[in-house]
This record gives structure tokens, sequence and C-alpha cells, in this order.
């Protein structure tokens, strides 16, 4: 690396699936490559690269973000969750996770984390979410795969366990 190209890296901190993080990056890096490729956080996918198509959701400050449109340094300070957050350190899958794949709601995955942190948010700021608002949330997410009877039917269930209620056959019916 050239001595001007160290200089025009910044300093960034913020929270990562509730680790520090404390490094340099260069002004225009994307959140995306920041966490693929400078923290190896994979789990976060790259698709349309345009904001389009949500594959690289990510949670900033329990919002939902397209990392492909963020650039790292704005997240100074904030909380980012990915999909990696999800399950725990022995790698068993969150509640969430699982309804998914009871439900065989993703096939080749790729816009799994995305709906999944989109998804994880909702339920975060609304416990009773309804299939509408689930929908509504769907309606950011392109699957080219599964079609979205599966998604909507994990995540019913998922936010169906969440509230306490675990009679799962209702909601498959
Ligand atoms: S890769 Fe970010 S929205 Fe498609
Ligand atoms: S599971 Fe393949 S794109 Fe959604």
């Amino acid at each position: 690396m050239t001595r001007m190209a160290a200089e025009q890296r910044h300093r960034i901190r913020f929270t990562l699936n509730g680790e520090a993080v404390d490094r340099a990056c260069e002004p225009r890096m994307l959140l995306t490559d920041f966490l693929r490729h400078e923290i190896g956080a994979t789990g976060t996918h790259v698709g349309c690269e345009h904001g389009v198509c949500g594959a690289c959701t990510v949670n900033v400050d329990g919002r939902p973000a397209r990392a492909c449109l963020t650039l790292t340094l704005q997240v100074e300070g904030s909380e980012v969750r990915t999909v990696e957050s999800l399950a725990d350190r022995q790698g068993r899958l969150g509640l969430l996770q699982s309804a998914f794949r009871r439900h065989h709601a993703l096939q080749c995955g790729f816009c799994t984390p995305g709906i999944l942190m989109s998804l994880d948010a909702l339920f975060a700021r609304r416990a009773n979410a309804d299939e509408a608002e689930i929908r509504d949330v769907l309606t950011g997410h392109l699957c080219r795969c599964t079609g979205y009877a599966p998604i909507v039917r994990a995540a019913l269930e998922a936010a169906a366990e969440l509230r306490g209620e675990t009679n799962r056959e209702a909601v498959d019916a």
C-alpha cells in the first residue's frame, strides 16, 4: 500500500454482532465489502449492488439497512447486526432460522440472510406483526427460487413462537 493510500484510510468503530470493531477503512468502502472482505462475515450476501434485491440487508441500530448502499463510515458508533448473530455460538439456529428450515423457506439461500434480518427487525419492534406486515417487509426482497408462500408461513410461525404461542399446526394450516 502506498503512503497516500494509507493516509486515506479512516478509523471506524462500531459494534458488530455484540463485539467491538475498531479498524481502518477507505472512505468509499461499502459496508458489504467491509463485512465480507475485512471482517470475513460472509453471511451478508451481495446481489444487485443497487439497493434492489435486499440480499445485503443488515440491521443498523435495529433498523434494516441495505449494506450495498451504506458506506462503512456511516455506521460509526452504531450497533450492526448481521445474519451471523441469529445462531448461537455453538452454531445452533435461532428461532427464525429454524422456522425457515421447517417450512422449506429457502432453496439456494441467496436471498435468505437479508430476509431474515428484515424479519428480525420487524419482530423486534412489532411482536404482533401480522401477515400483511410480514408481506410488506418481503416486498423489499427478491427471491428467485423459493416462492414467497413458505417464507410467509415460516415468518408467521416464528412470530407466533416469539409471542409464546406454540400451536404450529394452526399456523401451518
Ligand atoms: S445487493 Fe444490496 S440490495 Fe441487492
Ligand atoms: S432461496 Fe434462492 S433466491 Fe431465495
